[in-house]
């Protein structure tokens, strides 16, 4: 890096701050167990499949004295979609194992699960971590989404590690990757490779979290600046008072980010996908209601209105839902045939073949351009890639067909105008530089990755507490992470995976958006709430989201 901007300047003499424990203790805080552990759902089977890191018990750092730490080589991955904070991850690792022992390394694997299998990687020095330090972003390693699955990959992980000395791996990364941190853990064990393995809950998503992990790192700075834009096109609404903003909202699966921005904003429409899977909300009647809100605020004299959609709508729309589990396994069972046809339509065509009638019937109904982003690649997980779908282009030709239905039987002067813009907000908002909270929140993350591997533990993510309160008050510990298991129909198979954590209808932040949103329908209750700040009074640059701070409340 050449050159960096003021901000970067000024933030990289930022020092985030940490739970009061490890300021105290550093990386040698002791580690007190507690009960043994439950997975989540499915306990025999969990059990059955890791029968080394079933049933460990969850661990709080406490009041420790410093120990004879011998050095260690220790690697370090980034995995998945970018989130503000990796950065400040790494460096709250790198510090913590460096108090541990100055001799200690880190290893820093590139480009993702890639890096550690290929044996791809650099070493990690101070000078540039200082030149990443509160930085957003995933650069300094880079990340990826190859899946760390196979036997084989397995044990080149294994055998890259013996050859380098290194003796701990930090996956840093979302639900999929640290399922895999899970696994990769108990084959270390079996192996008896002496290779300890620690994730860390990443995702802008926001859907890693239970009560030990009370947000994944990056939702925060993602929604701010997502809230930011969408206030900024609010305002912009309210000025010219001429278009329709629909507004999709990344968040591959759970709606928290549309749901926060909600909050943060007041949208005359925000479609949460929990609550349209819970009614069976079909396509038809999603687009029914929204007209009926152009219709209802055109009769008010409001031709103008801001709607967000969450990215991962589409699959919680019942007959879309049940045609992409269909596509799902069938693009997974008959891939090689299916990517051999000429084209869009012949893989169209011959897709519906294969398909129940039913579904077949949803995909003809669909417009062909929609028809194609949902047959094009999956992700490496082999999933749609939800956030290449135009739900809010969709929803507007939708809108855009009854409102010509409705206006055909009205006179020139009493048609209902419908001028749209169409936005996609996501990449914007994934490598912004951390928010304090993001920050603080990542560094402490970091950190307290280097004391569970200082304290000897494996198959635990780190976890960071009570964060919805200053950080004089934050607890830090690790969680195991087969707690977090269950298994789940993927692909055609039943695999163990970690749960995701889907917005709670009877939850605060749900209830709070469902006892306001016709207010924010029918009038102009926008907020602007502006861009992140980073200096300035605690008020104004340290709160939390309104979703953490409603939960915790
Ligand atoms: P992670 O779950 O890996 O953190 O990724 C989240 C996400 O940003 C989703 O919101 C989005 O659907 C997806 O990544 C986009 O993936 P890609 O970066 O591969 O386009």
């Amino acid at each position: 890096m050449t050159q960096i901007s003021p901000l970067q300047k000024a933030r990289a003499a930022y020092q985030p701050k940490l739970p009061p424990v490890l300021t105290e203790c550093g990386p040698f805080a002791a580690a007190r167990t507690g009960e043994p552990t439950q997975s989540v759902a499915d306990q025999a089977k969990i059990k059955e499949l890791f029968p080394d890191t079933y049933g460990m018990p969850a661990v709080s750092f406490v009041k420790g004295k410093s120990f004879d730490a011998k050095p260690i080589n220790v690697a370090v991955i980034l995995s998945g979609g970018q989130a503000p904070g990796g950065h400040n991850v790494i460096s709250g690792l790198f510090d913590g194992l460096k108090a541990l022992n100055p001799k200690n390394n880190l290893f820093g694997f590139l480009g993702g699960p890639s890096g550690l299998i290929d044996d791809k990687y650099m070493v990690l020095d101070e000078k540039i971590i200082d030149s990443y330090r509160n930085t957003g972003g995933f650069d300094i390693i880079c990340s990826g989404r190859t899946k760390l699955e196979t036997t084989e990959q397995f044990e080149k992980v294994a055998a890259n590690c013996k050859a380098h000395g290194i003796t701990a791996i930090v996956i840093i990364g979302g639900d999929d990757s640290n399922t895999n941190a899970c696994t990769l853990a108990q084959y270390m064990l079996t192996q008896k490779t002496g290779v300890q393995v620690i994730g860390c809950p990443k995702t802008i998503d926001g859907d890693l979290k239970n009560e030990w992990i009370e947000v994944s790192f990056g939702f925060d700075t993602a929604t701010k600046v997502y809230s930011e834009l969408i206030g900024n096109i609010m305002r912009d609404a309210n000025s010219a008072r001429k278009y329709w903003h629909f507004i999709k909202l990344m968040g591959r699966s759970a709606s928290h980010i549309a749901l926060e921005c909600a909050l943060q904003t007041h949208p005359n429409a925000c479609i949460v996908s929990e609550e349209v899977e819970k009614n069976k909300t079909s396509l038809k009647e999603l687009a029914d209601s929204l007209t009926s809100l152009v219709v209802s605020r055109a009769q008010n004299k409001m031709k103008f209105g801001v709607v967000l959609i969450p990215e991962g709508l589409i699959e919680f729309v019942p007959e879309m839902k049940a045609l992409i589990s269909a596509l799902n396994d069938l693009l997974a069972k008959n891939a090689a045939e299916f990517e051999a046809q000429p084209g869009n339509d012949a893989k169209a065509d011959f897709i519906s073949k294969l398909l129940k009638p039913e579904n077949a019937e949803t995909l003809a109904a669909l417009p062909i351009a929609i028809r194609n982003q949902l047959l094009g690649d999956r992700d490496p997980h082999g999933n749609v890639q939800v956030s290449k779908i135009e739900t809010e282009k969709l929803l507007i030709a939708m809108i855009e067909g009854r409102l010509a239905i409705i206006n055909a039987a009205k006179d020139e002067k009493s048609i209902v105008k419908f001028s749209t813009q169409a936005h996609f907000f996501g990449y914007e908002g994934r490598c912004a530089a951390p928010s304090n909270f993001d920050a603080d929140y990542c560094y402490s993350l970091g950190y307290t990755a280097s004391a569970l591997i200082g304290a000897g533990k494996t198959g635990y993510m780190a976890s960071v507490r009570n964060i919805s309160c200053p950080a004089t008050e934050w607890e830090a510990g690790g969680i195991p992470l087969t707690m977090m298991m269950n298994m789940e129909h993927r692909h055609g198979k039943n695999v163990p995976v970690i749960r995701k954590a889907l917005v709670e209808l009877d939850g605060k932040p749900f209830q709070t958006f469902a006892a306001n949103r016709d207010a924010w329908a029918a009038g102009v209750d926008f907020v602007y709430p502006g861009p992140i700040q980073y200096f300035g009074p605690a008020e104004v640059c340290d709160r939390a989201t309104l979703t953490l701070a409603l939960e915790h409340a």
